[in-house]
């Protein structure tokens, strides 16, 4: 499974990077806005640290628009993925892009049906929203499973990219199914490495060592 980092903090990114937990990034308004930066800017940063995709978002809403700004998005580096929302005027822009060889990352999806309109359209990646859909009492892991199912029945490409990440659990459980790639908040993935065992086991070893008197360096 891939990670990505879902995030406009070039500090977060860069440190999990340089740990090799990065293969791409997400960004969107909210997260730009969140950074104070300015969006082109923090954008090459990103991508001058980052191989991986990078998804830069579009922000208008007719299919002419949203074409426009993604090439001047996909200018930014040769690895940026132009992120576009799941409506009919998203996937016209979809088809263009991705016929012009940009990656295209198509955000807001909270059906099986949007997800295999996307792969129709050309898509790199489909982004199924997770905690969004719990939030409103839905199970959102059970569409990452249907997007599964259907793109393994047709041989789609697109790839299954889990957002709204939202903890731990999601992580295993987009795993389990077979979501290509998942993209959570820097303090997600943080928390992957966390366990209480983990934090007891190793208190006695080293109240244990402590007795022995024993020295390694
Ligand atoms: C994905 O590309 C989105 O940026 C992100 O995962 C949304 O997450 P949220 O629902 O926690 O805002």
């Amino acid at each position: 499974m891939k990670f990505f980092v879902d995030s406009a903090d070039v500090a977060a990114i860069r440190e999990l990077a340089d740990l090799g937990m990065v293969d791409g990034v997400t960004t969107n308004p909210s997260l730009i806005l969140k950074s104070g930066r300015d969006i082109i800017e923090v954008t090459r940063e990103i991508c001058d640290i980052v191989d991986g995709p990078v998804s830069a978002e579009v922000v208008a809403l007719e299919a002419e628009a949203m074409i426009a700004e993604g090439r001047r998005l996909a200018g930014i580096a040769p690895n940026i993925a132009v992120k576009l929302p799941l409506t009919w005027q998203g996937l016209k822009a979809c088809r263009v892009l991705s016929g012009e060889g940009s990656m295209v990352n198509v955000t807001l999806c909270f059906s099986a049906n949007q997800a295999l309109l996307a792969a129709k359209a050309g898509a790199t990646f489909i982004s199924p929203f997770i905690g969004r859909l719990d939030d409103i009492h839905l199970d959102g892991m059970e569409l990452i499973s249907e997007i599964r199912t259907i793109y393994d029945n047709y041989g789609f490409g697109t790839e299954i990219l889990a957002a709204s990440i939202r903890s731990v659990n999601h992580v295993r459980q987009a795993a389990l199914i077979g979501a290509d790639v998942m993209t959570a908040p820097p303090e997600v993935i943080r928390k992957l490495a966390a366990h209480p065992l983990t934090d007891a086991g190793l208190d006695t070893f080293l109240r244990d060592w402590e007795k022995t008197g024993q020295k390694i360096l």
